[in-house]
């Protein structure tokens, strides 16, 4: 999984090109390279290390080209060294390749050029793409009948860009499930991995599609179908997001910034259009069996869903995680697979649901980015508008799903007579308050949460506890401490605890419990049972509640006490703490935030 961007200009290309690939590092920054065009010889410059880094040590903006192709990788075939680093050249230096994906038969495709007498100076399947053009163009001197050639060679899954000292003036790039697409500029064209790779330079984008190529210069671009050949006329998408939005904004982290805006997605998320809302909900009530997808933090959010259709709808919808949906479920033309994905191109994800397409399913799904694999391959599509999420970590993303999958069952809980039309306006106006009541805890209670996370961020293991529909912020929540602080987080259950964890209660495990509000009675007693079981054992608890009288000492050992709320945004709530609480361990701990090690933004292989 990697980011890939091109461009083809004017003037020199080599600082834009360098903006473009530091846009896309969230999708990748163990290693990273450029290839770039001196008048008519290609010049790779590539290592070890992030952008920044790498450009400064081999002085890449000092470079001369009005054409140029970059790379910023994280490894999935062959370790993170600086031969294994993209851009690869061919054996008479006249191709340099960028590619993201698996080439699946890269092993009998190696072993034959091999054969043939090409040097290999990677482990990489990567490397095969150059000896191919190479070759290929040897037979024929035409390099567009040799990508195609490779194109057709090659099985498994890529996104490509080259260049070509033949033709110094032309990005060739395809694509087959791994995301690519183009920026249209006035005398300049690139090619990238997504929007941010040329979004301050262009708003028109023109996204490829499977099966497709293109072959861009400074004033012209053309798409073509692999299998005909021709010329395909390809819509122009305008890109909604501007480039400010994509920053910073004064934060000191890209977590911090997402968890803050939290209270304007939420909003966003409710002014949604009904109509495309209504159309899901018709989904739901016409299938005879649903599923709810994700991974990682979206498949908490399925998880999430799942109790709150349970509860407001009276549906049951088994929520899956992708990876293990092929295995589980038994689909037909009356199923309905609904997934979540911020990114809309996570590989188990998108790969769970063609599946379902190819069993006859309907398919549904949630996703924040306009354009993504996932939003054009399902039947209906809800974009939740939460602007670009650029922490590798979800947060505000996540959150916007939750509040949109509730919105989606109290619609359908209203149509199927579930609910009453009263429920579903108190059920609404609980909802619209919930933007206000995060702003003030972010406002007022931060600094709490701060001076909490760092006196307890020398704790090894957490245990993270919730029932009901507070087990899945449980473990979403527990999945942000994994993530950004590499702290040892455990969801579960408050139920699980009697049958075998409780073993592990000692001063080495400690435990942090999501307590409903009072008013959900059998829920709030219960979790206070299983609270009062850790502290039989003299076990540590951070007790997350909503009751009012104050502290209560003999129960917590620490405790963070919220405003009184409707137990539907309870949950919700929880979770921002949730979130403060990760992040605040993660900066004690000096930990990488936007980028934590062994993650990545978009998982685009399997
Ligand atoms: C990776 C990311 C997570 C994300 C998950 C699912 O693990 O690091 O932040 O939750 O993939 O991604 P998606 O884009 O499909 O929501």
């Amino acid at each position: 999984m990697c980011g890939i961007n091109g461009a083809v200009g004017l003037k020199n290309i080599s600082e834009l090109l360098f903006e473009g690939i530091r846009n896309l590092e969230y999708r990748g920054y163990d290693s990273c390279g450029v290839a770039l065009m001196n008048k008519t010889r290609l010049i790779l410059k590539k290592d070890v290390g992030g952008v920044e880094d790498v450009y400064r040590k081999h002085n890449v903006l000092q470079l001369q080209s009005n054409i140029g192709i970059a790379h910023t990788r994280w490894a999935t075939h062959g370790k993170v060294t600086q031969n294994n680093t993209h851009p690869f050249a061919s054996n008479d230096g006249n191709f340099a390749v960028v590619h993201n994906g698996i080439i699946s038969n890269f092993r009998p495709l190696r072993d034959q050029l091999q054969k043939e007498g090409f040097k290999f100076s990677s482990e990489t399947d990567t490397e095969v793409l150059a000896h191919l053009l190479e070759k290929f163009y040897k037979s024929s001197r035409d390099i567009e009948k040799a990508f195609v050639k490779v194109l057709n060679l090659i099985e498994g899954t890529y996104a490509i860009a080259f260049i070509s000292s033949h033709l110094p003036g032309q990005i060739f790039c395809a694509r087959r499930e791994s995301p690519l697409m183009l920026g249209i500029g006035d005398e300049i064209k690139f090619v990238g991995s997504d929007f941010s790779a040329f979004i301050d330079h262009t708003k028109n984008a023109v996204i490829l599609d499977d099966g497709e190529y293109a072959i861009l210069s400074r004033d012209t671009y053309v798409v073509k179908n692999l299998l005909s050949r021709e010329e395909i006329t390809k819509p122009i998408t305008k890109i909604e997001w501007d480039s400010e939005t994509s920053r910073k904004g004064g934060y000191p982290h890209y977590m911090l910034k997402e968890i803050y805006e939290q209270p304007q997605t939420i909003s966003n998320a409710l002014d949604l259009e009904a109509s495309g809302l209504d159309e899901i909900v018709e989904l739901f009530a016409k299938s005879k069996n649903s599923y709810l997808l994700g991974v990682g933090t979206t498949f908490y959010v399925a998880k999430y869903a799942k109790y709150v259709f349970s509860q407001i709808a009276q549906e049951f919808y088994p929520s899956i995680s992708s990876d293990e949906f092929r295995v589980l479920t038994n689909l037909n033309k009356q199923s309905l697979v609904f997934s979540a994905s911020q990114s809309g191109e996570t590989f188990d994800t998108l790969s769970a649901l063609k599946y379902a397409k190819s069993k006859g399913a309907r398919t549904a799904a949630v996703v924040n980015v306009m354009g993504s694999s996932i939003a054009r391959l399902v039947d209906k599509v809800v974009l939740q508008g939460s602007g670009p999420e650029i922490c590798v970590i979800s947060t505000k993303a996540a959150v916007s799903q939750m509040v949109i999958l509730t919105v989606l069952a109290m619609k359908l809980a209203l149509k199927k007579k579930a609910i009453t039309r009263k429920t579903y306006n108190q059920h609404m106006r609980a909802l619209q308050e919930l933007p206000e009541i995060i702003q003030g805890i972010l406002n007022e209670r931060s600094g709490f949460i701060h001076r909490l996370a760092h006196k307890y961020s020398g704790t090894r293991n957490w245990l993270y506890l919730g029932r009901g529909v507070y087990y899945p912020i449980a473990l979403e929540a527990a999945l942000k401490m994994k993530e950004v602080a590499y702290v040892h987080a455990e969801g579960m259950p408050g139920g699980f605890l009697k049958h075998g964890t409780l073993a592990m209660i000692d001063d080495d495990v400690s435990s942090i419990v999501f307590v409903p509000p009072p008013e959900d009675k059998s829920l709030y007693e219960a979790t206070l049972h299983s609270i009062e079981e850790i502290r039989a054992r003299s076990g540590f608890v951070l007790g997350i509640h909503f009751t009012e009288q104050g502290k209560n000492g003999a129960l917590y050992s620490e405790e963070l006490i919220l405003p009184k709320v409707p137990p539907l945004t309870a949950p919700l709530i929880q979770l921002v703490i949730g979130q403060l609480f990760a992040y605040f361990t993660a900066t004690s701990l000096k930990r990488n935030i936007d980028k934590p090690r062994s993650l990545a933004k978009s998982v685009t292989v399997a």
